[in-house]
């Protein structure tokens, strides 16, 4: 593990409260950062936060709560934390979840695809003037090595008489990979980077509710070779603090290395689908010049299949 010093830096880690998250949160505060726990319960959160301080002996540890599945909830988060906060040098987009049964957020977008995607090109977006302002900075997407179940068919995302639970888990992994490449040209000359992980196999919470019946033995054979949250940190941690990714940007990290996610998340047609997917369903649109991306028909049928919603049913607030 880096021993690079993060003092006077601030690192937001979403979903910090277990698991790969929190000990991303305990290694950073280590280093010496002001580290703020994105958690969504005030017990799990105050826990963690103590839990954090007393790991580290570092008493720049606080919380900030949000449901991030929820659109709304995500902007006030990202508004929230601008008022507390000046800076912003490392944005650790960890928070993410696999669910057992289709359901919606309360905009009407599957959860899945909600939490593990749009939700972080919302709040990333939402969060890039603090992060220009604090350049040299840094985003790390925690992807998964799942992704590459996914194939690149995001138009039928919000079906829910075709849901399942791990292709959709695959397909919001797999587009985040596409989110990140999008993000890291765009960001070109600015100095923020954005780079995606996979942590490894990790004994966390993660799948709780998911890992039953077959999938639940699976688990338990497999639970030896699982890897600690700790050690699954590790690569979050490198890409946080490292001089050496200091220039390096839209690249998969495993282990501390970047290698060649799947072939399906360098289609570069699919990447600006995914892209203009995001703005569509959070209704968010980036301060870039954006070029115009042709969504086909196939976005349009989507519509008409499910509850995804248009631009005009989205908050206006957001
Ligand atoms: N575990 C693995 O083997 C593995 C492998 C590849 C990738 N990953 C990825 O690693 C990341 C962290 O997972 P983990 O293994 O550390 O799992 P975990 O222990 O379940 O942690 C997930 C974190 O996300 C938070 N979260 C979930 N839903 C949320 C919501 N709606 N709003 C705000 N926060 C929410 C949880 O908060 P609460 O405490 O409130 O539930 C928790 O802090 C995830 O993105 C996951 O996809 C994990």
């Amino acid at each position: 593990m880096t021993t690079n010093s993060l003092k006077d830096k601030v690192c937001l880690i979403t979903g910090a409260t277990s698991g790969i998250g929190l000990e991303t949160a305990i290694a950073l505060a280590n280093m010496g950062a002001t580290v703020i726990v994105g958690g969504r319960d005030l017990e799990r959160a105050s826990n963690a936060v103590i839990k954090i301080r007393t790991a580290s002996n570092n008493p720049n540890v606080d919380f900030l709560l949000a449901d991030l599945s929820d659109f709304v909830e995500v902007k006030r988060f990202a508004e929230e934390f601008k008022q507390q906060y000046k800076r912003l040098d490392v944005l650790v987009n960890n928070a993410g979840a696999i669910f057992k049964e289709y359901d919606e957020n309360p905009q009407g977008v599957e959860m899945t695809m909600a939490l593990n995607l749009f939700s972080i090109y919302l709040l990333t977006g939402s969060l890039l003037d603090v992060l220009q302002h604090s350049a040299p900075s840094r985003i790390i997407n925690v992807s998964s090595m799942v992704h590459k179940l996914g194939k690149n068919e995001f138009d039928g995302f919000n079906d829910e008489s075709s849901y399942k639970a791990l292709n959709s888990y695959a397909l919001s992994k797999l587009g985040l990979l596409h989110f990140n490449t999008i993000l890291s040209e765009k960001l070109q000359g600015t100095g923020i980077t954005s780079n995606a992980m996979h942590p490894g196999w990790v004994k966390s919470n993660f799948g709780s509710g998911f890992y039953t019946g077959f999938y639940g033995f699976l688990d338990t054979i497999f639970k030896p070779v699982q890897i600690s949250s700790q050690k699954g940190a590790e690569t979050i941690v490198y890409l946080a603090s490292s001089p050496d990714v200091e220039q390096i940007s839209g690249k998969y990290f495993v282990k501390n290395k970047a290698i060649p996610s799947s072939s399906a998340s360098y289609n570069t047609s699919s990447s600006d689908y995914v892209w203009e997917l995001c703005r569509q369903q959070t209704g968010f649109q980036y301060n870039f010049q954006e070029k115009p991306v042709d969504m086909g028909k196939k976005v349009e049928d989507s519509k008409d299949a499910k509850t995804k919603k248009t631009d005009d049913d989205k908050p206006s607030d957001i």
